[in-house]
């Protein structure tokens, strides 16, 4: 499945839907159910300000992130998408599931304002680089599209 497809059907499944957890739910599945290779895909929510384990497919995750620490910390605080192609290697990482070898992680916005990040891993080396990471950044900006239009 193409990202543009996906893009499309989550901005369809999420058509009429009321609240955010009951949308990213369906999104995080709809993620790992179509896409090829990867192990956990799911989101971290910025509150009280720290990352806390939101709507995800996947093995048992750590529940809170701090702000600046791991990937998604890191990625939520400079607020830019954070790619690591082989999590060995990098210094900062957080191990949830010793399977994971590469990871992509993508600040996601309500109303323009930061969010939470969206996270998606792979237990292949380097699954993510070049049109990949194009795709997943539009598939980023329908999930805040989705959330604008959604209610905690
Ligand atoms: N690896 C992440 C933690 C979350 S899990 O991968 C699901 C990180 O370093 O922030």
């Amino acid at each position: 499945m193409t990202f543009d497809n996906i893009k499309r059907n989550i901005l369809l499944i999420s058509e009429g839907v009321e609240y955010e957890v009951t949308a990213l739910s369906n999104i995080a599945a709809y993620i790992y159910e179509n896409m090829i290779d990867v192990n956990w895909v799911g989101f971290y929510i910025l509150r009280d300000g720290k990352l806390i384990l939101g709507p995800f497919q996947g093995k048992v995750a750590c529940t809170e992130i701090e702000l600046g620490h791991g990937v998604c910390g890191r990625s939520a605080k400079a607020d830019e998408p954070i790619v690591v192609p082989n999590v060995h290697n990098y210094g900062d990482y957080i191990s949830c599931d010793p399977e994971t070898n590469s990871e992509i992680v993508f600040p996601i916005y309500k109303n323009g304002k930061l969010y939470g990040v969206l996270d998606i891993d792979s237990a292949t080396v380097d699954r993510f680089h070049g049109q990949n990471n194009e795709g997943l950044v539009e598939v980023a900006y329908g999930i805040s599209m989705v959330l604008d239009k959604t209610k905690a």
